[in-house]
């Protein structure tokens, strides 16, 4: 799409600076821990070292004898109160402290108050636990396995670990295609759990405001609005009610879902401010944040894909374990334990589906959360996108060419496919095209021939993933019964300059520019003159926040929805300061002119002015405007990328030689805010394709609880991205766009794992679980006899 605006209004389509840079790389950004108070005091955690152990005993008094240790505040404390237990964002339970047992490593078992962040934790150290350890259950399999200790003990009817079960599709019409299938290709995939490594760990500092009632939370959260509510609805009982709570969500190091929801950290420090007065500031270390923070994956799939002997594809069966950890923390909407997962079809045109999904608990760490993808859609992807390059390397099919024959097809949109989901837009074939000519793909399909011969491993692969972003429609999507909808209120001033807030908030995707876009697009005042606000319930129209890519198919939609209730108001008055009537008025971004008489117009500014100071006899003064927009269907970006490995025999080692990323979000606001969301996107893609895995031993001891085990990838080990695009614009979206911020993230690790699958398929190997780490190939490398 051409630019409408010109550079200096920077309307959609400019890739104008991000307005918050200049704050960041000055280091003059306010994040939760630069908020200083006067008479703040600190918050420190007590963690258990067992994974599933019975509290016998909490003794708090060398803690206490600790000069500037304030108060131990342990489960007991809080359950005066009622508040040692809270509610999941899946409305399960989740201990803030436990009175009884701990059921994970490095879960919260009491809380120290200091008046120093040292002191606080000094004091930690200092708290004496007594534990008596209780069996501990690891494998989810295990945990449904009849006689398995049954760990939530706490709900006195539950008799097992199943949380739920949950199925979507025609069981009947699946079976039936795979029984007649002339080819079935059949998988287990474990797609392990990983974590969110933001920049930023979590925090907050509550301060509870004795002399007004009022509470203030500074914290990291993606969607200050509803935890507002939650924090309403959980401690109403004891004062708290939301007008008299304000959630402040300042600068964020990164969220990636990892921030949306409540840990028992952001209670204790509220419950320990309403209880002292005193501000509370509690700041995650590393360590923390990677043990006890909810993590994201941790799905055992088993996948049949079934074609007919031209290498048509028929069917899909998914069967799947999720783990949840102890608690289904997971946030999801509402109605659908498994998020999105359901979108398992991915790209492809496939006439029967059927899923399943165990929800599990076991001793580990709640969550669920949709790291960097719209819930549980990376599983979806990766099980399609490997199932299909099974499916085409079993029929001895080229890979593109077999995903060429089996995509929907650009005229079949909109899609509505075997799992009930309908698809906007698409043209799957040419973003695959696209990547196979920047590649040079016949050319490298040639040298790897050559390579085998010489008994080199070279490998590629192709993940041709449909994405799924922007939750609502809110007739489907709720988190809590809070409806999935997003806002945007503009206010014009008279001098033509504007402030927007909105309901969701950036962690770092430069909302404070691409919104000030979306506005310049639609009423023609420079982004620049924009000023972009989010983050603050007491401010900020309600809405339900950042996560899920959901920002630019919602509240990009709310922007340009509530700027042409401003626009309509606008043509009242310029119609009013130019004597005519408001039908003859032609607008151009900027400016209302007379039709036919283009010399006759006033300019947006000139118009802002008149709203306050010459507006019609009537009409109410001012120019704003709030839009909550409940989108009537998600928006489905998607993209081919084509991954190049070549293996070394010696070590194991992958090595990513080339990657071409082909990505479609539609029309596109900023182009440079979303070619860094891609290399992002891509970046976190690779690490859990390669190197991200947190892991259990049997006694439930985390393995990969630091960044000594835990290996995010820096700049050094990332490959080079060569990216490009294409342009389907959404048919639904008021601007045509669709969420980017997750695609790459989605997408890439199947081009990875299906890259090196190809480079081993002629020694045996069928499938390699992600990460690929050098010693499982150099396991397989020397099972097949060409370890060098
Ligand atoms: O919800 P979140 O902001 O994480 O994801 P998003 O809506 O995909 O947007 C990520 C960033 O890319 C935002 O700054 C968007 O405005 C920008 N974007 C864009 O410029 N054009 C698009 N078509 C989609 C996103």
């Amino acid at each position: 799409m051409a630019p409408r605006t010109s550079f200096e209004v920077g309307g959609m389509g400019h890739s104008i600076k991000r307005k918050e840079d200049p704050r960041f790389i000055r280091g003059k950004g306010t994040y939760v821990d630069d908020v200083q108070l006067p008479g703040m005091v600190y918050l420190d955690i007590v963690r258990s070292p067992f994974a599933h152990a019975k509290i016998k005993k909490i003794d708090a008094s060398k803690a206490l004898a600790i000069p500037g240790v304030l108060a131990v505040i342990t489960g007991q404390d809080l359950a005066k109160y009622n508040l040692h237990w809270m509610p999941t964002l899946m409305s399960d339970t989740q201990m803030v402290l436990p009175v009884e047992k701990v059921m994970y490593q490095a879960q919260e078992v009491a809380a120290v108050l200091a008046t120093t962040r040292y002191g606080a934790a000094d004091g930690v150290a200092a708290v004496e636990v007594e534990y008596e350890p209780l069996p501990v259950v690891v494998d989810p399999k295990k945990a449904l396995e009849p006689g398995a200790p049954v760990l939530r003990t706490d709900k006195k009817d539950k008799k097992d670990n199943r949380i739920w079960h949950w199925e979507w599709g025609d069981g009947a019409a699946t079976d039936r295609a795979i029984a007649e299938a002339d080819v079935t290709v059949k998988q287990d995939i474990y797609i392990p759990r990983i974590h969110v490594a933001s920049i930023e760990t979590c925090g907050c500092v509550a301060h509870f405001d004795k002399v007004n009632d009022k509470l203030t939370v500074w914290m990291t959260t993606q969607a200050p609005h509803a935890i507002r509510t939650v924090f309403a609805l959980v401690a109403g009982h004891v004062g708290l009610a939301e007008h008299k709570i304000r959630i402040i969500s300042p600068d964020i190091g990164g969220g990636f879902g990892g921030k949306v929801p409540v840990y028992p950290g952001y209670v204790i420090a509220v419950a320990a401010s309403v209880l002292t007065g005193k501000p509370v500031k509690w700041i995650e270390d590393r360590m923390e944040n990677l043990q006890a923070d909810s993590f994201a994956r941790d799905y055992h799939i088993t996948a049949e894909l079934a074609a007919k002997k031209d290498g048509t594809l028929t069917a899909l069966r998914i069967k799947t374990i999720a783990d949840h950890g102890y608690t289904d923390a997971a946030a999801n909407p509402s109605k659908f334990p498994a998020g999105l997962f359901h979108v398992c079809t991915g790209s492809y045109d496939l006439k029967a589906a059927h899923v399943e999904v165990d929800g599990v608990y076991t001793n580990k760490p709640p969550g669920g959360i949709a790291y960097r993808c719209s819930f549980r859609v990376t599983e979806a992807v990766h099980t399609i996108e490997r199932m299909v390059d099974l499916m085409a390397h079993q029929l001895g099919v080229d890979p593109a060419e077999f995903r060429m024959k089996n995509f929907i097809k650009p005229e079949q949109f909109p899609y509505k496919s075997a799992l009930g989901w309908e698809y906007d837009s698409g043209n799957y074939a040419g973003a695959l095209q696209k990547a196979m000519d920047k590649i040079g793909y016949a050319e490298l399909k040639r040298e790897q021939v050559e390579k085998r011969q010489r008994g080199e491993l070279m490998g590629i692969g192709i993940s041709s993933f449909t994405e799924i972003v922007g939750a609502g429609p809110s007739k489907h999507f709720d988190i809590l019964g809070l409806k999935m909808f997003d806002s945007c209120e503009i206010r014009i001033h008279p001098t033509g300059k504007a402030i927007a807030r909105f309901g969701t908030k950036s962690q770092g995707q430069g909302h404070e520019t691409t919104y000030a876009q979306i506005l310049a697009e639609e009423l023609g005042i420079p982004a620049a003159d924009i000023q972009v606000e989010e983050g603050d319930t007491d401010t900020a129209p309600y809405g339900l926040g950042t996560y899920a890519s959901r920002s630019t198919p919602v509240a990009g939609a709310a922007a340009a929805m509530a700027a042409r209730k401003i626009q309509d108001k606008a043509r009242k008055i310029a119609a009013h300061l130019l004597e005519a009537a408001p039908e003859d008025l032609v607008w151009e971004p900027g400016k209302f002119s007379v039709k036919g008489a283009p010399n006759k117009s006033k300019t947006i500014q000139d118009i802002a002015f008149a709203a306050y100071t010459n507006h019609p006899q009537g009409m109410e003064a001012g120019l704003e405007a709030v839009s909550y927009y409940d989108p009537p269907n998600l928006t489905y970006p998607f993209g081919s990328y084509i991954c190049v490995v070549d293996i070394d025999t010696g070590t194991g080692e992958v090595k990513v030689r080339r990657f071409v990323a082909v990505d479609d979000c539609g029309n596109i606001i900023n182009p440079m805010i979303v070619e860094g969301q891609i290399h992002g996107g891509l970046t976190m893609g690779f690490a859990p394709a390669l190197l991200e895995e947190i892991s259990y031993d049997e006694i439930g001891n985390i393995q990969g609880g630091s960044f000594i085990d835990y290996l995010v990838p820096t700049a050094v080990e990332t490959p080079k991205w060569e990216t490009d695009k294409t342009c389907t614009p959404s048919p639904h979206h008021p601007l045509g766009a669709k969420g980017v911020g997750e695609s790459a993230t989605v997408g890439a690790p199947a081009a990875i794992a299906n890259a090196v699958v190809d480079a081993l398929w002629h020694l045996g190997v069928r499938h390699v679980d992600i990460p690929i780490t050098p010693p499982k190939v150099w396991k397989l490398l020397r099972e097949k006899g060409v370890a060098g």
